[in-house]
C-alpha cells in the first residue's frame, strides 16, 4: 500500500518514532510491517552484526557494498511482497542513510554514482514519505554523549544518572566532522526531494514529532485510498 522510511542521524530518536508510528497504525486497524535497515531479513541482520562489529576494519567501498547487500535482500524478501499484500510498510533507515554516511560522511564517490546504486539496489523501490528527524549539530553531539563512554567525547559532560551503553559500534566510531558531513547531506536530501522527504525539528517533544508523522501518515493514506 504505502512505504514509509524514518531517517536521521544517531540519536535523532527516529526508532521511537518508528515504534510509534507503527502501533498507531495498527491501533487504526491497518495491516503493517515493520523493519529497520541494516537488517529486517535473516540474511540481512547476519550483515548488519558485521558492520557495527568494532572488531572489524571496513573500508569505505565494502561498507557501501555491505549496506546495500542487506538492503537489497530485505526488498526482495520482505519489502515488496509485503507492499504488494497491499500493507503499510515502516522502515527504520533506507537508502537516504546511504547517500548521508557513506556518500558524504565517508566520501565515498560522487553523489550520483551512490545515487544510481542506491535505486539499483531497491529495485526501482522509492518510499512515498520518509520523515527526517533533523538535530543541530551541538545537539546530535550531546545525545550521542549520552549514549556512549566519555572518553570518546572529553570535552561533553555526561549525566551520571544516564545508562551508558558499553561499547560504541563501529559505526559511532566514527568522528564528530563525519556526523557533521552526514546530517549536513540529510539536509540537502530534503531540500532536493520536498515531496518526500518531510524535515522535522528532532528537538521538538517525542509527543509532538509522533502526532506529526502520524498526521501526515494518514493523510497520505487517505489520498492513496481516494485514488
Ligand atoms: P541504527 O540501528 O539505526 O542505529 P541508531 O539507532 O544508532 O541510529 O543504524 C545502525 C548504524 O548504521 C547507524 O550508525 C547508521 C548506519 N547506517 C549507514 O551507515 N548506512 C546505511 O545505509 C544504514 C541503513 C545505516
Amino acid at each position: 500500500m504505502i512505504f514509509v522510511t524514518i531517517e536521521g542521524v544517531d540519536g535523532a530518536g527516529k526508532s521511537t518514532q518508528a515504534a510509534r508510528l507503527v502501533s498507531q497504525l495498527v491501533d487504526e486497524g491497518y495491516d503493517v510491517e515493520f523493519f529497520r535497515e541494516p537488517g529486517g531479513a535473516p540474511l540481512s541482520e547476519h550483515i548488519r552484526t558485521i558492520l557495527l562489529d568494532s572488531n572489524f576494519e571496513i573500508g569505505p567501498l565494502p561498507e557501501l557494498l555491505l549496506f546495500s547487500a542487506a538492503r537489497a535482500q530485505l526488498v526482495e524478501e520482505c519489502i515488496r511482497p509485503a507492499l504488494d499484500e497491499g500493507k503499510v510498510v515502516v522502515c527504520d533507515r533506507f537508502y537516504d542513510s546511504t547517500t548521508a554516511y557513506q556518500g558524504a560522511g565517508r566520501g565515498i564517490a560522487d553523489p550520483d554514482w551512490v545515487s544510481s546504486l542506491n535505486v539499483r539496489v531497491a529495485g526501482g523501490l522509492r518510499p512515498d514519505r520518509t520523515w527526517l528527524l533533523s538535530l543541530p549539530p551541538e545537539e546530535a553531539l550531546r545525545r550521542r554523549a549520552q549514549r556512549l563512554p566519555t572518553s570518546l567525547f572529553g570535552t561533553v559532560s555526561v549525566p551520571h544518572e544516564q545508562a551508558l551503553r558499553t561499547e560504541p559500534d563501529r559505526m559511532e566510531q566514527s568522528g564528530q566532522a563525519f556526523y557533521d558531513r552526514v546530517a549536513k547531506a540529510f539536509d540537502e536530501l530534503a531540500a532536493a526531494e520536498p515531496d518526500r522527504i518531510v524535515r522535522l525539528n528532532g528537538t521538538l517533544s517525542e509527543g509532538e514529532l509522533a502526532e506529526r508523522i502520524w498526521r501526515g501518515t494518514r493523510d497520505l493514506l487517505a489520498q492513496r485510498a481516494g485514488t
